[in-house]
């Protein structure tokens, strides 16, 4: 593997104009901290809904923030004169970066970053946030196969420090260096990882993940019982089952079946609990209801 941090080349890929496309859990986080480190953001979504919650969720946390004397009045207005939410994915023609954050489904995610690829400029750095799914294949579908990467952000993203940078096979190292830059500047911890399903995070988390939920299907403890005892058994910050929900039961399902797929190996079989939640809709915390109920 390549050494970036060697990497002393002139680098041409300058970001000054960040396009986030998908507004939900994680691409509004993603637009938040670009926009808190001085970027302008398009952030772009094809549900009015999902943007103007997103939009409205970013002006609560900027708000909060006044509230504890973290920001001024004048810095959240600055906050989004730089940021601009649209449906039109015509909008990104001029960013030097798409952060793309749709749904985990490679065929939609290479549908759309070959669109992306025929609406961006011919140098804009093409980044997926995908859990799981392969960066080369996605960059095979593009334009610009040298220009996709492997961003990977974590939820919450305004509070989690890392950012995993994955190059696909014909990634090209100015491409790796202007994420790996960008992260930095967005103030996260970036890590590089070979391409591999899962990368390193969720190739640890998710199994940890389902082996929770294959507990509770079991009957052995409740969805409490289990949270709390992996809370202060093995003194993790919040339990794996309120994780799933945090993050989305759809998400841990599809990248448990992608690891099954890939992997050709049937110890990551999704648990049958996944598979109820996500039949019934109860997706976690997005939908309301998950392991546990938000509508209260
Ligand atoms: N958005 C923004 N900020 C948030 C937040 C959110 N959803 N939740 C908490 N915070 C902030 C709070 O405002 C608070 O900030 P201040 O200290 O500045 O006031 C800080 O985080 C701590 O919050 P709390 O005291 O309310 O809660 P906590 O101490 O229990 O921490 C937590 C909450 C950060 C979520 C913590 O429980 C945690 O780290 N959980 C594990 C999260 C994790 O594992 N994420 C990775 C998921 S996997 C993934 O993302 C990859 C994938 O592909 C699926
Ligand atoms: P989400 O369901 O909250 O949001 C996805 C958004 O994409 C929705 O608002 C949807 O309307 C939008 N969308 C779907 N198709 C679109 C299209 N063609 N054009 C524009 N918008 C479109 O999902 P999420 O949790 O934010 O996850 C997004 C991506 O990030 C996935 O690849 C996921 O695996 C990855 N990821 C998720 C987490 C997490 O904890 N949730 C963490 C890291 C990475």
């Amino acid at each position: 593997m390549e050494n970036y941090d060697e990497l002393e080349e002139v680098i041409d890929m300058e970001i000054k104009k960040i396009g986030v496309l998908g507004a939900g859990t994680m691409g509004a986080g993603i637009a938040q901290v670009s926009v808190e480190a001085g970027y302008s953001v398009v952030l772009i979504d094809v549900v009015p809904e999902i943007l103007a919650k997103a939009v409205k969720g970013l002006n609560k946390a900027w708000a909060r923030a006044v509230e504890k004397g973290k920001v001024t009045v004048e810095t959240v207005g600055n906050y989004n004169a730089l940021l601009i939410s649209s449906t039109d994915i015509n909008d990104f023609k001029d960013v030097d970066i798409v952060i793309e954050a749709i749904v985990e489904n490679i065929d939609i995610k290479k549908k759309v970053q070959k669109q992306l690829g025929e609406i961006c400029k011919p140098d804009t750095i093409l980044a997926t946030n995908t859990s799981a799914l392969s960066i080369t294949e996605i960059a095979a579908a593009t334009n610009r196969p040298d220009k996709v990467v492997g961003m990977h952000f974590f939820n919450p993203v305004p509070v989690m420090k890392l950012v995993e940078v994955i190059p696909g096979v014909v990634t090209s190292d100015d491409a790796v260096q202007a994420v790996l830059e960008l992260s930095k500047k967005i103030g996260k911890e970036p890590v590089v990882a070979k391409e591999s399903p899962g990368f390193i995070v969720n190739r640890i988390l998710i199994p940890y993940i389902n082996e929770a939920a294959n507990v509770y299907q079991e009957g052995i403890a409740s969805a409490e019982e289990i949270d709390k005892a992996m809370k202060l058994g093995a003194g993790m910050p919040m339990g794996p089952l309120a994780l799933a929900d945090l993050v989305g039961i759809d998400i841990v399902l599809a990248v448990c079946e992608f690891f099954v797929k890939e992997f050709a190996d049937s110890k990551y079989r999704p648990s049958l609990a996944f598979r109820q939640k996500v039949r019934a809709g109860h997706l976690g915390k997005k939908s309301g209801k998950g392991f546990y109920d938000y509508s209260k």
